[in-house]
């Protein structure tokens, strides 16, 4: 089976988790971009839809719904997302398409967090993919050299610009032993906006797709 396939049997069987009169957070992401392709066939269980980006907003409008600011509800019921990585403690990196704020955001005020992935996202230790971390643009630089001192190494992410108008630094090799740990040190460096290790808000469900069909972690 392919990545692609992968991501859409994942999308499907997040799709169970769908109970009636729900208001539902959505991701970003090629994953999401499934599970979005597959929610009209759910429209009628769905109370109120709150996007994590301004690709997965017009997706969602494209396919029927009306997307809720998310100041004007409360807490979600639930929150689908797919991830870069993924831990069997469920822990993931996320970030690679850059709407990692927003999305923690919406899984961390969510009541259930169902996460997607494909197996090749399934790692022993958080780090293989390139850490995002978002950055206030005038703080880039001095964000760059305190993630050094942690032994990083980062890249920032040229000609992309986030939804919430700031920057990324991709960072590779740093040691993510404790990822609860890193993801407090890394907030509190003056100018990051938000890092993409969830840890402190881990997934609830990890379903994580491969050749032999869906396997799910969590409950
Ligand atoms: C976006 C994300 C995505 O969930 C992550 O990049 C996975 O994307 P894909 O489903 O395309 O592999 O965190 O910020």
């Amino acid at each position: 089976m392919d990545q692609t396939a992968k991501k859409m049997s994942a999308a499907k069987a997040a799709l169970e988790f769908i109970e009636n009169g729900v208001v539902l957070g959505v991701g970003t992401g090629s994953t999401v971009n499934c599970f979005i392709e597959f929610l009209p066939s759910l429209s009628d269980k769905i109370d109120a839809v709150v996007s994590s980006s301004n690709e997965s907003t017009r997706r969602l409008i494209a396919a029927g719904f009306k997307v809720v600011p998310f100041r004007e509800v409360g807490d979600l019921d639930i929150y689908v997302d797919g991830a870069d990585e993924a831990t069997k403690h469920r822990q993931l990196i996320k970030g690679g398409g850059g709407a990692l704020t927003r999305e923690k955001i919406l899984a961390t005020a969510s009541r259930k967090f169902v996460c997607m992935v494909d197996d090749s996202k399934l790692v022993g230790m958080l780090g293989r993919f390139p850490l995002p971390i978002e950055v206030l643009p005038m703080a880039q630089s001095y964000v760059a050299r305190q993630v050094i001192k942690l032994r990083g190494t980062p890249v920032w992410r040229e000609n992309f610009v986030t939804d919430n108008g700031n920057h990324i630094l991709d960072v590779s090799n740093l040691s993510i032993a404790n990822p609860p740990e890193l993801e407090t040190r890394l907030n509190q460096i003056p100018g990051v906006i938000c890092n993409g290790i969830f840890a402190q808000r881990p997934a609830d469900i990890l379903l994580i797709s491969g050749d032999d069909g869906v396997r799910r972690i969590g409950a």
